[in-house]
């Protein structure tokens, strides 16, 4: 049974501090702490690659990043971010003509695979063996490419597509665009992996808006189990 994972993007973050953001994050709450690597060439801007994940788990040993791979060729770079520490390596479903080989590739690597889509592609794009090969499902509410953009609740239907069709022991991650105002909605659409940049590092108390993001996932998990 899936249960709630909350995973502040550190693109929201001091990158200047970039370990010590990550210290902080965990020390009020964080799970996972989400890692947006960019190229340039699947969307317009470029941030950070496995060179800066290394330094990260260097300096953090303890911690679980959850890779999200905006990146044109994703079987190009699994073999650098599982050297770097990766845990969960997701890539964009619509960058590859077969997503089947770059998962066995990423687990071949040691890491837990992830498949993502984009707002404009469909939740049906998804096949059946890709979606029993994938270890996490990443349902973006916003188009990749920049944090701080508006939260399109309409992509939560593919959520609710995805867990009709195939029940609740995976995890599906919502990224984009997430605070407190728009975490029922995505709980109760059946997402348990929560991304939530601005709204957790623009926070007063971060522990606050994590501990508000957690609690909406478990009580609609809690909801389900009656
Ligand atoms: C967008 C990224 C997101 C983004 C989330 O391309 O994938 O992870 O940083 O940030 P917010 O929560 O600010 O939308
Ligand atoms: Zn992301």
């Amino acid at each position: 049974m899936s249960k709630a994972i909350i995973a502040p993007s550190v693109l929201a973050s001091d990158l200047s501090n970039l370990t010590a953001e990550c210290k902080r994050m965990i020390s009020e709450g964080a799970d996972w702490l989400h890692m947006d690597v960019m190229d340039g060439h699947f969307v317009p801007n470029i941030t950070m690659g496995a060179p800066i994940l290394t330094c990260v788990k260097k300096g953090v040993p303890q911690i679980f990043m959850d890779c999200h791979m905006m990146v044109a060729d994703p079987i190009k770079w699994v073999p650098a971010v599982a050297e770097a520490g990766g845990k969960l390596y997701t890539f964009h479903l619509e960058a590859v003509a077969d997503p089947l080989p770059v998962i066995d590739t990423i687990h071949a690597h040691g890491m837990k695979a992830g498949l993502a889509i984009s707002p404009q592609t469909p939740s049906k794009s998804i096949s059946d063996a890709a979606f029993a090969g994938a270890d996490m499902i990443l349902v973006m509410t916003v188009h990749p490419g920049k944090g701080g953009q508006k939260f399109m609740p309409e992509c939560l239907e593919k959520v609710k597509e995805l867990r009709e069709r195939f029940g609740w022991e995976k995890d599906i991650e919502v990224d984009g665009g997430i605070g407190p105002g728009n975490i029922c909605q995505c709980a109760k659409a059946g997402s348990n992996v929560i991304v939530a940049g601005t709204s957790v590092f623009s926070a007063q108390s971060p522990a606050d808006v994590i501990g508000q993001l957690r609690k909406a996932v478990d009580d609609a998990i809690a909801e389900r189990k009656k």
